[in-house]
């Protein structure tokens, strides 16, 4: 049912009630019992000062910073503190965006602009990275039209296999992406040997710290083992790093950093063309609030190298309890972890998944690639407010793991799991255009006779269910050309419904 614009406005009591009321199923973010996408210190002043800021800045637009000059100085600070952080020097140059992924796409457009110009040829450029690099290379690529090549990785350790990269790389290569760390497993990828690499070939090469950048400097002072990845490296050519994961900034707020001046004019937009003001955009977006920047400023000021740093021994000692535990009861580590660690076992992760979230704990199922010698895993993003919870955690662990190995698979499951395999090796890797062609014109009509079917079998109807695990086992069982159809078609009837019958 369509909706419209209330006639006559609400008071603000009805506004924030019913403001309140669509919140009835959401997660509590500060909980502590987020083990993904929720970065928590657990600190509640924190939250205020950020909140006031916001208020001061919201209706502030960083469009025009000759009208509103304040964003440029509060930029200027927070790019100068990544710098420091990331031991750039004078000519490190850097652009505050509303996260990662934007981020990421003013790297990839800087590296594509300068392969283009210097080499002065026409083709697609190509990006190369371990398998572990987040999808938002691939989105940028396909945005911007490049290609990606993701690699296998180290089999034992999970970080870049470098013979693998360099065997990868073509003259077509624009740019080569590390990770410090990577989402799946939080290990943190060899950047000096892909320095080499990239010095050697003249390639870009990125480093993706959007989940370290803020914190693993201050781990490394407490003594943590983090190989180097910044711009001591000789090699590096941008790095992004997003104060909104482990800088714990309201959600919105990332900077990229380009390790000369000049390497920032590639990734900026301006243009003076036609009737209207002249435009020079550093981000992506154009008009922006203020807000988040004064928030993340506000954040960093309230907290300081004091507060970071305390926050950090507790993400150790967090982690310390949460790998001891897992450990203790039968799991694998994956990889050196440090603010991610991933665990696999000879279980169902989807089940142990649904089994945990049922007592509150939300962790991440990972499917792994078998293919590349990666198996299913179980991702949990550390953060320090899990400190004070990660034994009362484990204790559910325990009694979970169990009962997980005591359900037997189902006939579905096996079925699925042979399905999938079969369907993997029909199309193993990319699709040709003229094959997903016609996947696309027969799913037009498959979603359109019988989109409401897919829905209801999937259980959906209703909205999301609290135990996602069969939905992600069944993403995770088709080839991922199908399984990125089907999740966007879902995701697009989860948004055109609205959900609102739940509430
Ligand atoms: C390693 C890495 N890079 C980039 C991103 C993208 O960040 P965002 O979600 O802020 O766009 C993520 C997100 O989790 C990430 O883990």
């Amino acid at each position: 049912m369509r909706r419209t614009i209330p006639e006559k406005g609400l008071s603000r009591e009805e506004i924030l009630q019913r403001l309140r009321d669509y919140t009835a199923d959401d997660l509590d973010p500060y909980s502590g019992r987020l083990f993904t996408i929720a970065f928590e210190p657990g600190v509640e002043e924190l939250r205020e000062v950020a909140f006031e800021a916001m208020k001061m800045f919201a209706f502030k637009n960083m469009l025009d910073f000759t009208e509103f000059p304040s964003a440029i100085r509060m930029e200027k600070d927070i790019v100068d503190y990544a710098v420091s952080l990331m031991h750039g020097d004078e000519q490190t140059a850097g652009t505050f965006t509303f996260g990662g992924t934007e981020s990421v796409f003013l790297a990839v457009k800087a590296a594509r602009d300068s392969f283009i110009l210097n080499r002065g040829i026409v083709t697609i450029p190509e990006i190369v990275m371990p398998i572990t690099g987040h999808p938002c290379y691939d989105k940028a690529a396909e945005y911007l039209g490049l290609r990606v090549k993701r690699v296998k990785v180290d089999e034992e350790k999970f970080t870049a296999n470098v013979d693998a990269i360099n065997e990868a790389i073509t003259e077509n290569t624009a740019m080569i992406v590390g990770s410090a760390p990577n989402w799946p497993f939080g290990t943190v990828d060899p950047i000096k040997d892909l320095a080499e690499i990239a010095l050697d070939k003249g390639i870009w090469l990125h480093v993706d710290a959007c989940v370290g950048g803020f914190v693993l400097p201050f781990m490394k002072n407490l003594g943590d083992k983090i190989p180097d990845f910044d711009f001591r490296i000789d090699g590096v050519s941008s790095i992004s790093l997003d104060p909104h994961k482990y800088a714990y900034t309201p959600i919105g707020a990332s900077v990229v950093l380009f390790k000369k001046k000049f390497y920032k004019m590639f990734s900026q937009f301006s243009n003076i063309r036609w009737p209207g003001y002249p435009i020079v955009n550093p981000a992506v977006l154009s008009s922006r609030s203020e807000a988040l920047l004064a928030s993340a400023w506000a954040t960093i000021h309230f907290l300081g190298q004091e507060g970071y740093t305390e926050l950090a021994k507790k993400i150790i000692s967090a982690r310390e309890k949460i790998v001891k535990g897992f450990k203790g009861l039968g799991y694998e580590l994956m990889g050196e972890p440090t603010v991610i660690a991933a665990f696999t076992a000879d279980l169902n992760v989807f089940k142990l998944f649904d089994e945990m979230a049922k007592r509150g704990w939300i962790f991440l199922p990972q499917k792994g690639i078998e293919a590349m010698g990666i198996p299913p895993s179980l991702h949990l993003t550390v953060t320090p407010i899990h400190d004070k919870l990660a034994d009362q955690m484990i204790s559910d662990l325990k009694d979970c793991t169990e009962a997980v190995k005591r359900i037997p698979p189902s006939e579905a499951e096996s079925l699925l799991g042979i399905f999938g395999v079969a369907l993997s090796l029909l199309s193993p890797g990319e699709m040709d255009i003229a094959t997903l062609s016609k996947i696309f014109k027969e799913a037009e009509k498959l979603l359109e006779a019988q989109g409401d079917k897919i829905i209801q079998s999937l259980g959906l109807e209703k909205g999301f269910p609290k135990e996602m695990g069969s939905i992600f086992q069944l993403l995770a069982s088709i080839p991922p050309e199908m399984a990125e159809l089907l999740a966007s078609y879902v995701v697009i009837e989860m948004y055109h419904r609205g959900l609102i019958e739940k509430i």
